[in-house]
Formats: structure tokens, sequence, C-alpha cells
């Protein structure tokens, strides 16, 4: 069965075609980075403008990438959730249209079930369960994949996603958006040890994180370094920042397998591509004897294929949708698809 994907969710307009949700044929992605970068954000207009100026030029690219005509599309699958509301309303408008047109199912996916099922498309022998740390610019999530389609959340950021949180201290210390992976290189610098900074824990529920002050920790000691006319260490504060995401993520997904007695784990999200994060995970799995899948950085961030490869499920589990299906900027992972 193939399926044709779209993704637009955030700054990436991506299209793919995947085949029994295992097997990318094409994957065409077109970043807007740069142009939000001027901006230091992604901003939220100028996203759904760009999705709107390379949608239909980018679908003719993975058709023509995956040697496939229109007639060869057995179903059209899109990320209807989360994301900005404006971004999310074009992949889904067009590829709405492109499943009218075609006279194909239309499956609605949400956008980190998406990230997930990255993991399926590397790791031929995957199957559920496992746990999921999904990890990205607007998700932070501890996931218990029962089934493909029965996921349920043990975890989660009562504020920012790790990856909002790499992007504020990757600005304050003057690296360019998204500043994830040019912080993640700055920390590879330093040996750290050198900043403090504080790891929060929520109480009562101790698989729930907190980023938010963290994040005004590193803003704060930035600011205050430089007002009082000090040499702020960047590599040390990267790789001190990192350290202490990675020490606030690592110990709950070890956790979470210790309590529902799973032993394999999956990464998935931007986030996931973070050096020190995949380095404490490598050692903490091996040393919990648990089976640890850490997807290729290309298929870490925004992409088509991983909507085809979970679309392909949602379609087994007869997760289809008419053509009322709206978009929406938050919705639970465990949300039925037809749920308002
Ligand atoms: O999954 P993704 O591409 O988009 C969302 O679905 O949100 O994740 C983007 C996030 C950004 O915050 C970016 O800074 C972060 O992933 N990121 C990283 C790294 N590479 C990307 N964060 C830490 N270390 C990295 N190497």
């Amino acid at each position: 069965m193939k399926i044709l994907a779209f993704e637009s969710s955030c700054d990436e307009t991506a299209v793919a075609v995947v085949e029994d949700g295992r097997k990318v044929l094409s994957d065409a992605i077109a970043s807007q980075a740069d142009m939000h970068a001027l901006y230091g954000g992604v901003v939220p207009e100028i996203a759904s403008r760009k999705h709107v100026e390379v949608i239909a030029a980018l679908t003719e690219q993975a058709l023509r990438q995956a040697s496939c005509t229109r007639e060869d599309i057995d179903a059209v699958a899109v990320t209807y959730a989360p994301g900005l509301i404006g971004a999310v309303l074009v992949g889904l408008s067009f590829a709405k249209s492109m499943a009218f047109a075609l006279g194909v199912p239309l499956i609605p996916v949400h956008h980190v079930r998406g990230h997930i099922a990255a993991n399926y498309l590397a790791f031929p022998e995957l199957e559920p369960p496992f746990l999921a740390l999904a990890i990205s610019g607007g998700n932070t999530l501890i996931v218990d994949v029962r089934d493909y389609t029965d996921l349920h959340i043990l975890g989660a950021t009562r504020d920012d996603a790790a990856g909002e949180c790499f992007d504020k201290a990757a600005r304050v210390l003057g690296l360019p958006y998204p500043g994830g992976a040019p912080l993640d290189r700055l920390a590879q610098q330093s040996q750290g040890g050198v900043y403090r900074l504080p790891l929060s824990h929520v109480d009562g529920a101790p698989l729930d994180m907190s980023f938010s002050g963290l994040k005004t920790a590193v803003v704060n000691l930035a600011h205050h370094t430089q007002q009082v006319g000090e040499e702020l260490d960047r590599a040390a504060l990267a790789r001190d920042f990192a350290q202490a995401v990675s020490d606030t993520l690592v110990p709950r997904a070890m956790e979470a397998l210790r309590q529902t007695g799973r032993k394999v784990l999956c990464a998935a999200g931007g986030v996931a591509a973070n050096s020190i994060i995949r380095g404490d995970l490598e050692r903490a799995c091996a040393k919990a004897g648990c089976r640890l899948y850490l997807p290729p950085l290309r298929l870490c961030g925004d992409n088509g294929a991983m909507i085809g490869a979970q679309g392909y499920y949602e379609y087994l589990a007869g997760h289809v949708a008419d053509m009322s299906l709206n978009a929406y900027a938050t919705r639970a992972i465990e949300a039925e698809i037809n749920a308002d």
C-alpha cells in the first residue's frame, strides 16, 4: 500500500511516499529555518505562507522521486495536530483535496505519533509494545506504545518542551535559530561542570518534567554575567545546560521502563538528535539491560515519511476521516481521531 504523506505543522513542509508503513520511496523536505532565523524563532504567518508556496511543487517532487504517478497512490496521510494552526491547515487542506481528487482514503496522523513511528522506518524489526521518549520543539513525553495506535502518556512536561528550552538557551548564547544543533556542537567543546543549574521535579508525579526553571536560570545566568562584566564560558554553559536537560529526561525514561517492565525504549523528535542525551540513554539502557533504538538524525526532525509510517498503521486500525476533518493546535496523543 502506497501512502502519500504530508507534514506542515511547523517550519518544514514535507511530502513523502511510504510503502506499507516501513519503506520510504521518497521523502521531500523544504525547510524554512533560514527565513525564521532572521526573527530568532518561527513566525507563524510566514510559516503558513511558505507552506502554501511550496507544497504543490514538493508533492510533484515526492511523486517523481518515488517513481509514482498519482494513480499509484492508495491513501493520503496528513498531520492534523498538534502544531501552528495556520501551518497545519495548509497541509491538511492540500491533503484533503488530494484524497478527494484521487478518490482515496484520508488518514489523519497525530504529529508526535509520527515522530515515534520514524523508528519503524529505521528499524524493520521494531514492533510494539515499547516505551518512547518523544522530545521535540513542541512536545516532551514519555509514552507507552502498547500497540501501533494504542498510546498512553506516562510522563510529560508541565511547561516548556525540551526543544523550546534548547532554542531559548541557544539564543542567550548567541547561537542562530533553531539553536538545538549549534548548542550541541558548542557543548562538545567543553567538559562542563562550571555552572550549577537547577533540576526540577514535580511533586507526586515522578515521571513528569518541568523545563521553565532551567530555561530561566540559563537566561538569568547569561544576563547576570554580562551585567557584572564577567566573561561567560559559553561552551561550558552549553554543556552544563544540555547535561541538565539529559539529567531530567534520561532517569525518568529509565524509571518508566522499570515501572512498566518494558524492555525496549525508542527515542523520537528533534531533540533526540542531541549527542549528550543519546550517549546518556545508551549508557543507561546498557546498564538496565534494555534495548535502545535511536533513530538516525535525519529521521529525528520533522519529515513526511514518519507521517506515512504512522498513517499506515492508523489506516489498518480503521482510523480514516472524511472531508470534515479539522486541524488542531493542541491534541492529546491518545485522542480518538474523530472525537472533538
Ligand atoms: O522534531 P522537531 O524537528 O520539530 C518539532 O516537531 O518540534 O524538533 C525541533 C527541535 C528544535 O527545538 C531544535 O532546536 C531541536 O529539535 N534540536 C536539537 C538538536 N537538533 C535539533 N536539540 C538538541 N540537540 C540537537 N542536536
